[in-house]
């Protein structure tokens, strides 16, 4: 059904305008107390996958990956839809444009995307107006959120601490987990903020602001994570989980979009990227020991695809092409292949 409809119209359709249309039907539907109520127990993900993470428990272990909905503007309509957690953003301090249009493209015979997009988002501020108008209502509040941060496209590299951490300062409140993003190839010299000597005093400032403004606000310290890109040698990745476990960091989301590919600008998801996702996953759990949080995501379009990432040693999965080809029943399907296998787990 969703094929057809893909087929018929979404294909059709300018990429992006297709997202917007969509997204704008996820928010609406998610908005709506009483629509939502109807439509969330057909997508609804069996509570045999809850997990514990970070000391609170995730309905499952399957997730929106960044990028999705930069804005947090339609978290409730995406938890309805059965992702157990939902990371908004890239969010930065200021609100930017990104790029110029076209910046997102079909990959069709390959089920991928590529994708030129630059951070386009409201900013930090209002981003967190937003989030705290969501955790206004107890449903808002029980839904799991992580919000992934980046720089400011105008800020240069030297100041890129203070950017992240003006992000954090206003968003740890809200977020269940945050996510220093330094992998998006989009924004010009961002993915150079990987090496260690560039990562850490990031990594730090953001620690600091985070624990004050939780401390402010009256509520729990917020996991702090930082997200890679797929194209780091072995030894890079190496190096920067050697960076988490030094710095007492919660865990490590791994991968962003790979610009190693022939195909224009940008950066390219979905199978393409499942092979190297799943590589640095296992050397990331490798590295990091058993009790590491690992967030595996990259290439999942099966439920086999994200059982795979569980083998190789993720503690959650995430993903965002899947979805765009898959259509709306995508999560709660993978969701519940999650749930029944780890049923079968607790049976033997
Ligand atoms: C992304 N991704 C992304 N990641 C991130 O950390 N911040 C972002 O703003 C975005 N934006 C974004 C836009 C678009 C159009 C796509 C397709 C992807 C990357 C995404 O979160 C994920 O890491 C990769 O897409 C790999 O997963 P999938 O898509 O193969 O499941």
């Amino acid at each position: 059904m969703y094929r057809l409809l893909f087929d018929l119209v979404f294909r059709r359709m300018d990429p992006e305008r297709a997202h917007e249309v969509a997204f704008g039907l996820i928010g609406f539907v998610g908005r709506a107390p009483l629509l939502r109520r109807l439509v969330a127990p057909l997508f609804a993900v069996p509570r045999t996958g809850a997990v514990r993470v970070w000391g609170r428990e995730l309905p499952g272990r399957f997730g929106l990956a960044a990028g999705f909905d930069k804005n947090a503007r339609a978290v409730e309509g995406l938890a309805m839809l059965g992702f157990s957690f939902v990371e908004v953003g890239t969010v930065t301090a200021q609100g930017q444009p990104g790029n110029d249009k076209p910046r997102l493209w079909r990959v069709l015979d390959r089920r991928a995307l590529r994708n030129r997009m630059g951070f386009n988002n409201d900013g930090s501020a209002v981003v967190a107006r937003r989030l705290a108008r969501l955790r206004a209502t107890e449903h808002g509040r029980s839904l799991v959120v992580g919000v992934n941060i980046g720089k400011t496209k105008v800020t240069p590299a030297e100041e890129a601490a203070a950017d992240y951490a003006t992000s954090a300062s206003r968003l740890a409140p809200y977020a269940d987990y945050l996510v220093v993003n330094v992998s998006s190839p989009n924004t010009p010299g961002l993915r150079d903020l990987q090496s260690v000597e560039a990562l850490r005093p990031i990594l730090e400032a953001v620690r600091v602001a985070a624990d004050e403004a939780t401390a402010s606000a009256g509520v729990a310290p917020v996991p702090l994570l930082v997200k890679i890109a797929p194209d780091l040698s072995d030894e890079d990745v190496d190096a920067v989980a050697d960076l988490a476990a030094e710095l007492g960091l919660d865990g490590v989301v791994a991968v962003n979009t790979t610009i190693g590919h022939d195909l224009g600008p940008g950066g390219l998801s979905g199978p393409p990227v499942l092979e190297r996702g799943l590589d640095v996953v296992a050397r990331l759990r490798t590295r990091l020991g058993p009790d590491a949080v690992v967030v595996g995501v990259g290439g999942v379009t099966t439920p086999a695809d994200a059982l795979e990432y569980l083998a190789v040693g993720a503690t959650l999965v995430q993903g965002y092409t899947g979805f765009i080809y898959e259509g709306p029943a995508w999560a709660s399907r993978i969701g519940r292949a999650l749930a029944a296998d780890a049923r079968r787990a607790e049976a033997a």
